[in-house]
């Protein structure tokens, strides 16, 4: 399958006055063309660090500080792919790639939503930038997205500002206005936690369909596993800024391999374990956060099956255990990771100064 995104040891850290925070520490993974890779795990592990970072949107003080982001053109498959963090986050040739091939859409649309301009103007603005230069052809185009994510009254809603509209059709307008472009890759970072259920779930189903029509890639971020389990052909398992384990949904729910990932798989109620009135599973302990940490695996402090000795001494290295299942765990295996130079430590104190 064609890949639409690659990323390759990306490592993203925040220099904060308490140190170096590693938000995103070497994590490489990739997206086929269609496909969803849903990326779970606990508050603060990372997720939306490493999301920011291929739109180049990380605010200081957090910085790149080393890997790749290949972004492919499902259009022009014969072309190499081009380096996303070679790129200025500033610079024309990301504003072009944001909003047209790569899309984000938030938890809370008022973030990306200006409450001075109306629904149409907002919509037509990305369009005029990116696809045409005839205002009513955008203006067209807006009625058509509005129409494709199942708002009612469309002609009225271009005209109406978000204030005026419910949550749901607020998050239909951001959809709208992120697919708007036809992007290859929607990045979606807990678009639906604030919303009710019912809404979350016509909202999955929308962009699912558009998905199917258009084509797209999404890396869907939540730490809704249900959410997961419904939308996502791969899975990837972050702690700590790290993947600590990644494979098919199959793989992931039915067969998890992580202590971190079995106990977040227990954690989820079920109808079978109400029957039986068992109790549902917690963690225990809580994320450390990721500064100065020592080189062991970031789960040993809380994990209920160690392996004393190994565990605190180095990082398990992401290993596949057979048919692309990948986990970062020495139970399975004792490769361990090389620890690599980063530019991290010259710049960091020229920052500070
Ligand atoms: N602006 C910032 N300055 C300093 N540290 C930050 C900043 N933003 C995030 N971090 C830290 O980076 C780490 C990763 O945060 P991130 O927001 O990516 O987590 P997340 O997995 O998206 O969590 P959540 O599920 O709560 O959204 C955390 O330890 C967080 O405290
Ligand atoms: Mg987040």
């Amino acid at each position: 399958m064609e890949k639409v995104l690659e990323v390759k040891n990306l490592r993203t850290y925040y220099f904060t006055y308490e140190g170096v925070l590693k938000a995103v520490d070497n994590i490489s993974y990739s997206i086929g063309q269609g496909q969803t890779l849903g990326i779970i795990g606990e508050s603060g592990c990372g997720k939306s660090a490493a999301s920011n970072s291929i739109l180049r949107i990380v605010p200081p003080p957090g910085r790149i500080v080393g890997g790749q982001i290949l972004l492919y053109d499902p259009k022009r498959p014969k072309e190499p792919p081009v380096d996303l963090v070679k790129m200025d986050p500033k610079g024309k040739e990301i504003r072009e790639i944001r909003g047209s091939r790569i899309s984000m859409i938030f938890q809370e649309p008022m973030t990306s939503l200006s409450p001075l301009h109306t629904v149409g103007n907002q919509i037509m603005e990305a369009i005029l930038l990116h696809q045409t230069k005839d205002k009513k052809e955008a203006e067209e185009l807006a009625y058509e997205m509005l129409v494709k994510v199942g708002i009612g009254n469309p002609r009225q809603r271009l005209l109406e500002y978000p204030h005026q509209l419910s949550g749901g059709i607020r998050q239909r307008v951001m959809i709208a206005m992120a697919l708007s472009c036809h992007p290859s890759l929607l990045i979606a970072d807990e678009p639906t936690t604030a919303l009710d259920v019912t809404v979350q779930a016509q909202v999955l189903e929308l962009m699912k369909n558009l998905q199917q029509e258009l084509g797209m890639s999404i890396q869907y971020i939540t730490h809704d596993l249900g959410v997961i389990a419904d939308v996502a052909n791969h899975v990837a398992v972050m702690y700590l800024g790290r993947i600590v384990e990644m494979g098919t949904r199959e793989q992931i729910f039915k067969n998890p391999l992580h202590p971190y990932t079995d106990r977040l798989m227990k954690s989820i109620p079920s109808l079978k374990q109400k029957r039986d009135g068992g109790r549902l599973e917690s963690i225990n302990g809580t994320v450390p956060i990721p500064i100065n940490l020592p080189a062991s695996c970031g789960f040993c402090s809380r994990c209920p099956v160690k392996l004393c000795g190994l565990c605190e001494k180095a990082y398990p290295k992401l290993v596949d255990r057979g048919e692309g299942h990948y986990v970062s765990c020495f139970l399975y295996g004792e490769e361990a990771e090389e620890p690599v130079e980063t530019d991290a430590g010259n710049k960091h104190k020229k920052e500070r100064r």
